[in-house]
């Protein structure tokens, strides 16, 4: 009897163990046409052969990924993060094909170069197989070059709907925004790189979406809706400076209440040298709703790297970037990418170059190898984008093949490194020393890019001798000092991965959600059994293993945008993780003030959870101040009005204001009537609505009789 039950049970439940847990693991990023060429009968047009050309397509495509799977497989990454797979333009635009895959065309259908949806599943299923899943890069600010290639064309699986001149023919001005839009926004290029410009017009000339277009709304939903049916685990989402936080977080909702599995998704905000000026830092002070690409930092750590520079210093900037998220082992560290100069063109110094991929590996955050860093892939001619984009070099030979697969395994098994707070233990220019701990699990890493060092430590680890994992160097560690010879040019990573006997959570995936919505819960200590608990609330349970736990997140009565989650197991109370909640049934708002008496940067805060983080305002061109949020639709609420500079302390200016969430909210200093009554149901509208027709019906026949 109990075997059946627990065989039913196995049936019933998923096993946890199939989900990924993102800071486990490392991504594997692909410019899917550079990779390899696994079917020729799809090269065509513009493709160049002798791969000399950079702006033509090169023949890599999805067959070629699946038969390299192997290959990636050897080098211990968990994740693949394709580059855009869409249809994309037909013709050439700014003398390029669009073999990067950033000028799509069509959401719903997959680029012919690359292959189609059947070989995009056969690869999600060869991939996983192997321990990997496939996150794609989906592009949802734009389309394609408005002014030539395609003009913008835009296709609903193979129906023409409209180019960017045919659109502009019915384009109307917004009242409350000022833009100029339908399908697509009107407001000619981005060159004022603030406030709103930067989400309402043409970045570098590409034909920008008008989010809050319901039709707009509903295809680019459905459009990463098929990936997710397709499988995937997660979504890089480019150009997220682009599009208003408000949308993108609807965007996400949406997508995490539809994936079977916990979702990884995480934006590029693309800003090389942040600026207290720049809405990146309002991103991170208040938002934190996604994981980003850590593109502030990466300059810095190449720069230190390959030419010179402070490592001191660098920690202390990178202790500080990390500081400002919610969750920062969630964010996305990378050496190399497609925008960038790759650092073995910076510098030549492999010594070097193999320091920083392990920095990149072990620092808060998951990892990402860019398609050729293990094989030393260099551009042409030195430069940035397209040069950063060569053939793919095959070899897993390298003694950076050697490091990324070691430290790949390491992450699977040591959760200091996945999940562990972020110590600096020493500093000085050419010396760096830090520590990361969870639970019983810890990790150091100490590195020396100058002349040979001897280093005393204080350590609180327990006496004994540690080796460590990339080249087997020893460290004596007794009365809590650790003593280490660091050569020129060394890194070292000495690990102790100890039993944890109480419940520690280490992430929540995703750590954005709804009511119903399934997150995952990862850490240690968790046993076979116990509770979870949401915003106070026990949340159901969906499967239980001691280092993962899946839940559905309960319906709360709650104003707060974090909420606190922790388990019990083993009669003992873990640590508290927040978890952002939403109150469900959101849509994309357009929130309104009227702005005639009011002057500088105004901010709203309201008593609702998505509104309980302060948002910016953006001011219009014709008198209003507005913002996008999502609000759980026809829900009345009140905001409070604030001035600041988004670096600054906030000023409350004593104003309240009201609306009731739908498509466009006004909000108004007086509460929608029935807010005072206690607030009606849309249901009780709905009834009246029909009660009050009905009577106009009678009176209109009667006058007619
Ligand atoms: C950022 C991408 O990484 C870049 O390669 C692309 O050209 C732009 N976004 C526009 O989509
Ligand atoms: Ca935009």
């Amino acid at each position: 009897m109990r075997i059946a039950v627990v065989l039913i049970l196995m049936l019933i439940l998923p096993p946890v163990g199939a989900y990924n847990v993102p800071e486990r693991g490392v991504i594997y990023q692909i410019m899917v046409d550079r990779f390899y060429d696994g079917n020729e009968s799809n090269n065509g047009p513009f493709y160049d052969p002798t791969h000399t050309n950079y702006r033509l397509y090169w023949g890599g495509d999805l067959e070629g990924i699946i038969e390299k799977l192997e290959y990636i497989e050897s080098l211990g990454v968990s994740m693949i993060w394709l580059s855009p797979v869409n249809d994309n333009i037909n013709r050439m635009a700014s003398g390029s094909a669009p073999y990067h895959g950033y000028w799509p065309r069509d959401f719903k259908s997959i680029e012919e170069h690359f292959g189609t949806w059947e070989t995009f599943r056969q690869l999600v299923e060869e991939a996983k197989k192997r321990g990997i899943c496939i996150i794609v890069d989906y592009v949802p600010n734009h389309s394609n070059p408005a002014t030539e290639g395609e003009f913008g064309s835009l296709y609903d699986n193979g129906t023409l709907i409209t180019t960017y001149y045919y659109d502009a023919k019915n384009a109307t001005v917004n009242p409350y925004t000022g833009s100029r839009e339908l399908i697509y926004h009107h407001n000619g290029n981005i060159y004022d790189w603030f406030g709103f410009q930067l989400k309402y017009a043409n970045l570098f000339g590409l034909a920008d979406f008008n989010q809050l277009n319901p039709w707009v709304d509903s295809y680019l939903k459905e459009g990463a809706e098929l990936f997710i049916k397709a499988g995937v685990c997660g979504f890089r989402i480019d150009a997220i400076r682009h599009m208003e936080l408000g949308w993108l977080e609807s965007f996400y909702l949406y997508l995490y209440g539809r994936a079977e599995e916990p979702l990884f998704i995480y934006g590029e905000y693309y800003l090389p040298n942040p600026e207290k000026t720049d809405d990146l830092y309002e991103f991170y002070r208040y938002s934190n709703v996604s994981s980003l690409l850590s593109i502030p930092i990466r300059n810095d750590i190449v720069r230190v790297f390959a030419y010179g520079g402070s490592l001191k210093n660098l920690a202390a900037e990178l202790e500080e970037y990390y500081f400002r998220f919610v969750h920062p082992d969630k964010q996305v560290n990378f050496l190399n990418s497609h925008d960038m100069v790759r650092f073995l063109n910076e510098s030549k110094n492999k010594e070097r170059y193999h320091m920083a991929l392990a920095l990149i590996m072990t620092l808060p955050g998951i990892p990402v190898i860019y398609y050729g860093d293990e094989s030393y892939l260099v551009s042409r001619d030195g430069k940035g984008d397209p040069y950063n984009r060569p053939m793919m070099v095959f070899d897993n030979t390298t003694e950076a093949a050697r490091i990324i697969r070691t430290l790949a395994a390491l992450r699977k098994i040591n959760d200091a490194l996945a999940f562990g707070d972020f110590r600096t233990l020493y500093a000085d220019y050419n010396v760096w020393a830090f520590e990361r701990t969870f639970g019983a699990h810890r990790i150091l890493v100490v590195m020396n890019k100058g002349q040979e060092k001897n280093l005393t430590l204080t350590l609180d680890w327990e006496d004994g001798s540690y080796t460590d994992v990339l080249y087997g160097a020893v460290m004596e560690v007794k009365d809590g000092k650790a003593i280490l010879t660091l050569p020129r040019n060394s890194f070292y990573v000495f690990h102790v991965e100890g039993e944890q006997k109480e419940p520690l959570i280490g992430s929540l995936t995703p750590y954005v959600a709804q009511p119903g919505q399934k997150v995952l819960i990862a850490g240690a200590g968790f046993g076979n059994d116990g509770h979870v608990y949401i915003g106070g609330k026990r949340a159901k349970v969906l499967s239980w293993s001691n280092d993962k736990i899946l839940v559905e997140v309960p319906e709360l009565e709650t104003s707060e945008t974090w909420v606190p989650v922790y388990v019990e197991a083993n009669g003992k109370r873990s640590n508290t993780m927040k978890l952002r909640y939403y109150s469900g049934n959101d849509i994309p708002a357009l929130l309104v003030v009227n702005g005639s008496n009011l002057t500088g940067f105004l901010w709203i805060k309201g008593n609702i959870p998505e509104l309980a983080e302060p948002r910016p305002l953006i001011k219009s061109s014709t008198g209003y101040y507005f913002t996008v949020a999502p609000l759980p639709n026809g829900t009345i609420f009140s905001v409070q009005l604030y001035r600041g500079l988004p670096w600054d302390e906030l000023e409350a200016l004593n104003i309240t204001l009201y609306g009731r969430a739908g498509s466009t909210v006004i909000l108004s200093s007086e509460p929608p009537r029935d807010a005072l009554t206690g607030g009606l149901n849309p249901f009780t509208y709905a009834g009246l609505a029909v009660v009050a027709t009905a009577l106009l019906l009678l009176l209109l026949r009667r006058g007619h009789s």
